[in-house]
């Protein structure tokens, strides 16, 4: 495996979180920069993606490299049959960096036994999301001044989300207070309920997305029921709109509080909060741009540090 690789959040340290963070707040102010001239990057897409794909691809062209790649498996010959494994050693062949995005759990870390290219891991099912993790931790970090001690109330499908199960990981360093809000059916997972437990992070869990709960967060982490991970379809008919945020519930919370969603959004914000200063989604999915762009040269082993003062 190579060592740049980033498949789970738990690959990364407080201190790179850190220093991640730093590094997309110098690119929010530098974005176009040529330090990956020669590189090529693949971003394979087995799943459907809009921010994360192309967040990445405009990260590779603003700082100069090239890219290669597919947003729909079906075109590709892993529709004839041919396995990730080789679809991953083929692909090694030809560029410096892989992001993947795949439907199944595991799939990142499995590509990276195969190939000793480093791999970003752009989601792979309802296990991880670290890119997004480090897009909403530079969001937060923005918003709130800090990382440390705060309140956050992630709502909606913290079963399947994966995005909610990366941030809660990477908050472990930052003493937080997490609620969850979730029907019983989309209830966190016990594995992640127990790593709280074992990392001493102090948590309650509500089926109510009550006033006392959004007036006492400092971020409200709202998420899309997951349709494509449900077996039963008419499970997702009956819990896909139980919980939906309005402006007028908004009216007594924090002005400090910011709303993120790592989108798209379904039903669960309602329209009318885009007009809520408090609403912070769309620039969230901006600073998504800044953070590949950390991410990438952080692969790449490349620093911009050195490359501005011409090392
Ligand atoms: N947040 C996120 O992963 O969005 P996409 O599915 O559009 O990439």
């Amino acid at each position: 495996m190579n060592q740049n690789s980033l498949v789970s959040i738990d690959d990364i340290s407080r201190d790179d979180i850190l220093d991640l963070i730093e590094r997309a707040r110098y690119f929010e102010e530098h974005p176009n920069h040529k330090i990956l001239d020669g590189k090529v990057v693949a971003t394979l897409f087995f799943e459907p993606s809009t921010r994360t794909r192309l967040s990445f691809e405009t990260a590779v062209n603003r700082l100069g490299g090239r890219v290669i790649g597919f947003s729909d498996a079906s075109t590709t010959s892993s529709s004839k049959g041919e396995t990730l494994k080789d679809t991953i050693k083929m692909v090694s062949n030809y560029v410096d960096l892989i992001v993947m995005r795949h439907y199944l759990e595991g799939a990142a870390r499995y590509a990276t036994e195969v190939t000793d290219v480093p791999v970003i891991n752009a989601g792979d099912g309802a296990n991880q999301h670290p890119s997004q993790t480090m897009l909403d931790l530079y969001s937060i970090s923005k918003t709130q001044g800090t990382l440390e001690n705060l309140t956050i109330t992630m709502v909606g499908d913290l079963k399947y989300g994966r995005t909610v199960h990366s941030l809660l990981m990477a908050l472990r360093y930052f003493n937080p207070t997490f609620r969850f809000v979730a029907c019983e059916e989309l209830r966190m997972p016990k594995e992640y309920r127990d790593f709280c437990d074992a990392n001493g992070i102090r948590y309650t869990e509500h089926t109510d997305f009550s006033p006392v709960v959004i007036n006492t967060s400092d971020i409200i982490y709202m998420t899309r029921v997951q349709r494509e991970r449900f077996a039963d379809i008419m499970e997702y008919e009956r819990v896909k709109d139980l919980y939906t945020l309005r402006a007028d519930m908004l009216a007594d919370a924090k002005p400090s509080m910011r709303v993120l969603h790592p989108l798209p959004r379904v039903n669960e914000i309602a329209q009318d909060v885009d007009n809520d200063p408090r609403a912070y989604y769309f620039d969230q999915a901006r600073n998504g741009l800044y953070a590949r762009q950390a991410i990438i040269c952080r692969a790449l082993g490349i620093d911009i540090y050195s490359y501005d003062k011409g090392e």
